[in-house]
């Protein structure tokens, strides 16, 4: 029987309630699929950084490579600066183990409401891959003349061959499985170094997959058509500002932020992957048992995926659909009553 060790990172807010529906759901797939998944619980978080000054040990990426996948509920916590706790989690793990792909489903399942007119499932069925390493995340940069009115900050982009290509191959590739569609976002008008080299190095790279149709839109009119036309994407790939920005207003044209998941890939598995929804720790309703964790579960499916059980992953995409397709399996964010461990329970019983 396989056999997969995957570190648990439940963080904040929220995410120490839709990761145990994930495991819960997973442990179902596990146990009909016949694989098994030994979870090791990491207390990482706003917490610890509150309780030690860090929000993981000095070891901890030592720690992490010895799983195959990292399974993250969400990170941030008000007290705490939230750039502090990305870059002291988050942005040290996607980078450190080279997730450089940030894979971002986003689909209206059946009976779920788009907030956009008359749209229906299939209308919104695309894949966000967002550069996860790079671009205008960087901490090149600082300040000079603190406190003074010549005050400055400056924050430097950094945008490489080998960090555009290898994003933009992931996209084409994906887009061959798929509706062979891969649209680009740019913003080469205004930003004029960084954006045109992005634009050369998608001419570059498009030049090697000539059966995939390709287009690209500057982000401002790009965003307008994610709302008027989002039947016309497929793949789209974007730089880590980019496909962040685009990553919250798909998911929210499916109906909600809860549902959305991610991937942070190390496509060559030199590293373990993480994944993680895209939603924060949302202080407002944590402690309340009302999250949505269908963006955890469906992480999950995406995990599933990447350690080589594709059926298992489809089982659970099945049981996400089946459960949201009845009004009684919807939380509040999809105007149901349903708990965040109602949903998860039925979802992890529809998977048999
Ligand atoms: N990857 C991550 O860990 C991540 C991502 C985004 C934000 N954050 C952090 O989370 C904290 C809160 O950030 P924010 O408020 O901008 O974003 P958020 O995603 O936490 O919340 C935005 C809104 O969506 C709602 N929401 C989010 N997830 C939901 C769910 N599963 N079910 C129902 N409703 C849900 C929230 O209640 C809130 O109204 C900050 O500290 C931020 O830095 C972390």
């Amino acid at each position: 029987m396989a056999k997969h060790k995957i570190a648990l990172i439940p963080g904040d807010g929220i995410g120490k309630e839709v990761l145990p529906e994930g495991v819960r759901v997973l442990e179902a797939a596990g146990r009909r699929f016949g694989f098994q998944l030994e979870f090791t619980d990491f207390d990482w978080s706003c917490d610890r950084f509150a309780k030690t000054g860090k929000m993981m040990p000095d070891d901890g990426m030592e720690t992490l490579k010895q799983y195959e996948s990292i399974f993250l509920g969400a990170v941030g916590w008000p007290g705490v600066p939230d750039h502090v706790s990305l870059w002291g989690l988050l942005i040290p793990i996607r980078r450190g183990f080279q997730q450089y792909v940030n894979l971002r489903p986003v689909r209206l399942f059946e009976g779920l409401k788009s907030p956009l007119a008359d749209r229906k499932p299939g209308d919104i069925d695309y894949f966000i891959v967002r550069e996860n390493n790079e671009g205008e995340y960087s901490s090149v940069g600082g300040r000079l003349y603190e406190g003074t009115e010549y005050e400055m900050a400056m924050q430097q982009a950094v945008f490489t061959r080998r960090g555009c290509d290898r994003v933009m191959r992931y996209a084409f590739e994906l887009a061959k499985t798929r509706k062979k569609h891969v649209t680009s976002a740019t913003k080469s008008n205004g930003i004029i170094h960084t954006m045109p080299y992005w634009d050369e190095r998608f001419a570059a790279i498009k030049a090697a997959y000539p059966d995939v149709r390709t287009d690209q839109y500057h982000i401002d009119i790009l965003t307008a058509h994610f709302v008027q036309h989002p039947d016309w994407f497929d793949v789209v790939v974007g730089s880590n500002l980019f496909g962040d920005i685009l990553s919250d207003l798909g998911p929210a044209i499916a109906g909600s932020l809860g549902v959305a998941p991610s991937a942070n890939i190390n496509p060559e598995r030199d590293f373990p992957s993480m994944f993680e929804p895209v939603h924060g720790s949302a202080p407002d309703i944590a402690g309340q048992g009302i999250a949505n964790p269908i963006g955890q579960i469906w992480s999950g499916a995406m995990m599933l995926e990447h350690l080589g059980h594709a059926d298992a992953a489809a089982a659970v995409v099945s049981a996400i659909e089946r459960v949201v397709a009845d009004p009684a399996g919807r939380t509040r964010d999809l105007g149901g009553r349903a708990t965040t461990a109602s949903c998860g329970a039925a979802i992890a019983a529809a998977i048999g």
